[in-house]
């Protein structure tokens, strides 16, 4: 009787977290195209969040400290279809916009923080990971 209690509670608690982790990881797999910035430094593209005051205006995901309500929240930028409401959302508008927001949108509250096209890449490599960068930092971590 006690045995039976036993494995079926190890059998709801397997299947719960194997539902949990498909639901929360795999599915849906991937909704919009690929963003993905070439050689951006995932690792990197952090620390530039704290080092250009990101932090300060934006919530970003992975970044414990990255609590700012001036901005829009970018924990999910990666699904979303424009940058600042005017730029098509790619990779190759998000490193412009890092760049030089102020040039493409003269009103923006966001300040030219003079970024360089190096550290766009990094940063925008690690915004469009959102809250996957946990898991590929783990799974790099496993491998190395
Ligand atoms: C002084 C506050 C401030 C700082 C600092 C700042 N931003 Fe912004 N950011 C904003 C505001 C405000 C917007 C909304 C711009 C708009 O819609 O015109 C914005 C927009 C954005 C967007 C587009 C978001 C969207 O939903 O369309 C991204 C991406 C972004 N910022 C990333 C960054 C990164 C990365 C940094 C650091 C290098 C940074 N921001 C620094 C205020 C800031």
């Amino acid at each position: 009787m006690y045995r039976t209690f036993f494995l079926l509670l190890i059998a709801i608690l397997v299947i719960g977290g194997m539902t949990y982790y498909t639901l929360r990881f795999q599915w849906p797999r991937d909704r919009g195209p690929k963003m993905v910035i070439a050689d951006g430094d995932l690792q990197r593209g952090r620390l530039m969040v704290l080092e250009f005051g990101c932090s300060g205006c934006h919530i970003v995901a992975s970044v414990r400290q990255a609590r700012g309500r001036v901005g829009p929240n970018l924990e999910n930028i990666r699904e979303q279809i424009y940058l600042a409401g005017i730029l098509p959302n790619q990779p190759d508008n998000m490193v412009q916009w890092l760049m030089n927001p102020r040039e493409i949108s003269p009103q923006t509250a966001m300040p030219d923080l003079h970024v360089s096209e190096q550290d766009a890449r990094d940063i925008g490599a690690f915004l469009y990971m959102g809250s996957r960068y946990r898991m590929s930092q783990a799974a790099d971590n496993a491998t190395h």
